[in-house]
């Protein structure tokens, strides 16, 4: 069984995808992750100018080195959205999913464009989602509480940023596949998002 979810940042659905791989017993990959570390290693290598670098760091990427602390920073998650609208980076990112999305048994993957691009074809796909408000409130708790200095208003305007550039990308952009069930969070509390979630799985298994 594939379980594909998508949603901007901060709607849950990393939460919902671990907690469902953990009930299922399924491997789980955070692909957001992915453009994260492409992200820093552009940054680390001196910008996010330089298309085609990006793309050769996205190829060689190593999934067992990720560091996902360092990778969940405020300014990390912005480059990520940059090297994410470039086509070679998807690309070369796409067989590494893929791969993922085939082992034995199946698989949870969450990120932007798994239900409509990466694994068209799962089992199950759900559009997680949230009012910006709402999860920029979430987000601005994480990264405070992790010892970030941002405020709510950035963090805010961060989000609408970042779901602009990924929601109008010409490259797998954000958008709901047509046959993925939708999961408004922005009321629920993880333990009512959870069980949510979990019916939409099971009604469509
Ligand atoms: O989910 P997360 O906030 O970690 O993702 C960081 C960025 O990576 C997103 O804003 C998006 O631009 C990009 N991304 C993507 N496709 C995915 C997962 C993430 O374009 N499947």
């Amino acid at each position: 069984m594939i379980i594909a979810i998508d949603g901007p940042a901060a709607s849950g659905k990393g939460t919902l995808a671990r907690r469902l791989a953990a009930h299922y017993g399924l491997p789980h990959l955070d692909t957001g992750l992915l453009y994260r570390a492409v992200g820093a290693a552009c940054l680390a290598a001196g910008g996010l100018g330089d298309a085609m670098a990006a793309a050769r760091i996205a190829h060689d990427l190593d999934l067992t080195s990720l560091d996902a602390d360092a990778l969940r920073t405020a300014e990390v998650g912005e480059a990520a959205s940059v090297v994410a609208a470039v086509p070679e980076v998807r690309a070369a990112l796409l067989d590494l999913q893929r791969r993922f999305a085939a082992q034995p048994g199946g698989a949870v993957l969450d990120g932007r464009d798994i239900g409509t691009v990466i694994c068209p074809d799962a089992g199950a796909k759900l559009f997680v989602t949230a009012t910006s408000e709402v999860r920029a409130e979430r987000r601005f708790k994480e990264l405070s509480g992790r010892g970030d200095a941002v405020t709510y208003d950035e963090v805010l305007a961060d989000i609408r940023k970042r779901d602009a550039r990924d929601s109008h990308r010409a490259a797998a952009p954000l958008v709901q596949a047509p046959d993925s069930a939708l999961l408004d969070t922005s009321t629920l509390g993880i333990a009512e998002a959870f069980a949510a979630a979990l019916a939409l799985v099971e009604a469509r298994r």
